[in-house]
């Protein structure tokens, strides 16, 4: 770990952007990039451990990613299952918690299964967070907690005067966590591609030209570092 680093984030959220450019580059198919990508997942899923952040929530398959062909879908699931089927006694021995967020019922059935035994099998680890968002949507997150919100008012279990800030991210997919302090995006795209809309208001971002393939254990340092640079003032004067 980088003696630099002075502030480390409680919760960073990546969106891992440039599989398929990496994969190109190289003459290969998309699907490797993605089985490229599952690599630098695994590093940095160890640079956060050693860091000691609390929550690391991966952007690893949006709501909007159903449109793409239906072979790379079939790969993609294919490669979360083989993820957590291979990786799952790595991290019990790096004390890594999986949690999941999204519309997960959209997922192959297959794919369910072994993501609830993963998080069950590492619901008692005291480590690292691990979230994935799986077709996942901001927006729709943001209505999935409208519904649940009206639910709530309609079973007159709250009052709707008393809807606040504090009480709708209490509806949201992501209620159990704080909010990421740090957003990093990989291939240098300026854009949050509806990822977390309402959790990253204040969050810092940090965009790398560096193909998500590429990103290293020194890269997710380096954008830490820059982190304990920034003054985050959330809106006031200092
Ligand atoms: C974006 O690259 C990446 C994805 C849509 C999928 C992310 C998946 C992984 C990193 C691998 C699997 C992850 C886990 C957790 C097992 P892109 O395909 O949009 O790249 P491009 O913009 O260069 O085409």
């Amino acid at each position: 770990m980088s003696a630099r680093i002075k502030t480390v984030p409680r919760h960073i959220a990546i969106i891992m952007d440039g599989n398929g450019r990496w994969a190109k580059l190289r003459g290969f198919s998309r699907i490797k990039g993605h089985e490229a990508g599952a690599q630098a997942v695994r590093e940095c899923v160890e640079g956060c451990g050693e860091l000691k952040v609390e929550y690391l929530t991966l952007y690893a398959f949006s709501a909007e990613n159903w449109q793409r062909p239906k072979t790379e879908i079939i790969a993609l699931m294919r490669l979360l299952e083989k993820f957590l089927k291979e990786k799952t006694p790595e991290l019990l021995e790096k004390n890594v918690r999986l949690q999941a967020i999204g519309r997960l019922t959209d997922l192959p059935q297959s794919a369910q299964e072994r993501l609830h035994t993963t998080i069950e099998q590492t619901a008692g680890n005291t480590g690292l967070t691990l979230i994935l968002a799986l077709s996942y949507g901001g927006r729709l997150e943001i209505i999935d907690g409208i519904k649940s919100l009206l639910r709530a008012i309609e079973l007159g279990h709250i009052d709707k005067a008393m809807v606040d800030v504090e009480m709708f991210s209490k509806h949201l997919y992501t209620r159990y966590y704080p909010d990421p302090d740090l957003l990093i995006r990989t291939s240098g795209e300026m854009r949050l591609s509806n990822f977390l809309l309402w959790q990253t208001s204040y969050t810092e971002l940090y965009i790398t030209p560096k193909l998500w393939p590429d990103f290293t254990k020194e890269d997710l340092f380096a954008a830490v570092e820059e982190f304990g640079r920034r003054q985050r003032r959330y809106g006031a004067v200092e």
